[in-house]
């Protein structure tokens, strides 16, 4: 007998809101990335590198990040970078990506903001036309550098308003509060940018709420030490706030001890508009459908909360209403046939 569940993560269109695209750098492409850029690593070979990725908490993770990025030079590279993650997920069932890039850690290297943007678009368009996939970019600041450096990032950001849809706020929460960013993200809204932060991921719950009423934003990223605080934790679900949550990232970066004590499950509970998402899946050990197959096995999320939060990833995304309502009408379609498939195989 199969597992419905199972079943549903396999095939149900989804949409990921929260993915940083540097994140899917897999360590053989960082190794002949290196080779074709002349680039020095410490790391010889794959599992070398793998070696690297065992982390106590997010700055852990941040060091590596940004050392593996270092080999990311040309257009072309983001491209590659950009149609592997493409190639990997459309597999996964996924029909929409808003995707994060941080510009500044390139820029800082020396790497024109163009040759960035143009990579990821150029691989972005490509997938719209092969697989359907549609996209949406989210242009990151880092809050570990000024206020003045994001101002730069945005007036670059205002070149491409065609290409870039909404900012965000990533890199170290810890002593980087959202109010470091209120003047940044109030420009980047009056640009007509939507806005998106990371909160709550390793900062308390405060950061989420001074990302709602300070910087403006549409929805958190993680949010999870929202869940501490009752009276946030309602006024997120009255005003359908979505949530961003990343599993298996929680556990590898050891926020959580174990995945069944991931906050997908209170947030949940609470009503809450979660969606649950990879965020770097290369350095964490798990694409989009792993994170969906962790709630299910190490959560029990059962059929009916698979099939919620594929909804609620459309819900909870940029698309216009009309092509969000064709989204959620295709999901209740592959819920009917694989339903069907189900109940013809004695389930
Ligand atoms: N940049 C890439 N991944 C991140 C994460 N999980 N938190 C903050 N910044 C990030
Ligand atoms: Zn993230």
């Amino acid at each position: 007998m199969t597992d419905l569940a199972a079943a549903l993560i396999d095939t149900l269109p989804k949409a990921e809101l929260h993915l940083h695209i540097e994140g899917t750098l897999e360590p053989e492409m960082m190794l002949a990335l290196a080779a074709r850029n002349g680039v020095e690593l410490p790391y010889a070979t794959v599992e070398e590198v793998r070696a690297a990725y065992e982390f106590d908490c997010l700055q852990d993770f941040l060091d590596v990040y940004y050392q593996g990025m270092s080999v990311l030079l040309t257009e072309r590279d983001f491209h590659d970078l950009t149609w592997a993650y493409i190639e990997r997920v459309q597999a996964d069932g996924l029909s929409h990506t808003e995707m994060f890039f941080d510009p500044q850690a390139h820029t800082d290297r020396g790497v024109a903001f163009e040759t960035v943007l143009g990579g990821i678009v150029s691989a972005l368009e490509a997938a719209h036309r092969e697989f359907g996939i549609t996209s949406r970019l989210i242009m990151c600041f880092l809050r570990h550098l000024s206020e003045e450096q994001a101002f730069e990032a945005l007036d670059c950001a205002c070149r491409h308003k065609d290409h870039i849809h909404a900012v965000g706020l990533d890199s170290s929460e810890q002593g980087h509060p959202p109010a470091k960013f209120a003047r940044v993200f109030e420009a980047a809204r009056r640009e007509g940018f939507r806005a998106v932060a990371h909160a709550g991921e390793e900062g308390p719950a405060s950061n989420v709420r001074d990302s709602l009423d300070i910087l403006g934003v549409a929805r958190v990223d993680h949010g999870n030490r929202a869940l501490d605080d009752p009276a946030l934790t309602r006024r997120l679900a009255d005003e359908g706030t979505p949530l961003t949550m990343c599993p298996i990232s929680n556990w590898r970066l050891k926020g959580i001890p174990t995945l069944a004590d991931s906050p997908v499950g209170a947030a949940l509970d609470a009503g809450l508009l979660v969606t649950v998402n990879s965020d770097d899946p290369s350095y964490f050990g798990g694409y989009l459908n792993d994170n969906y197959r962790a709630v299910h096995e190490h959560l029990g999320v059962d059929a009916a909360g698979i099939v919620r939060l594929a909804k609620n990833s459309f819900a909870a995304s940029f698309l216009p209403d009309r092509e969000k309502q064709a989204r959620l009408d295709a999901i209740d379609g592959q819920v009917e046939s694989v339903r069907h498939r189900h109940a013809s195989q004695g389930d």
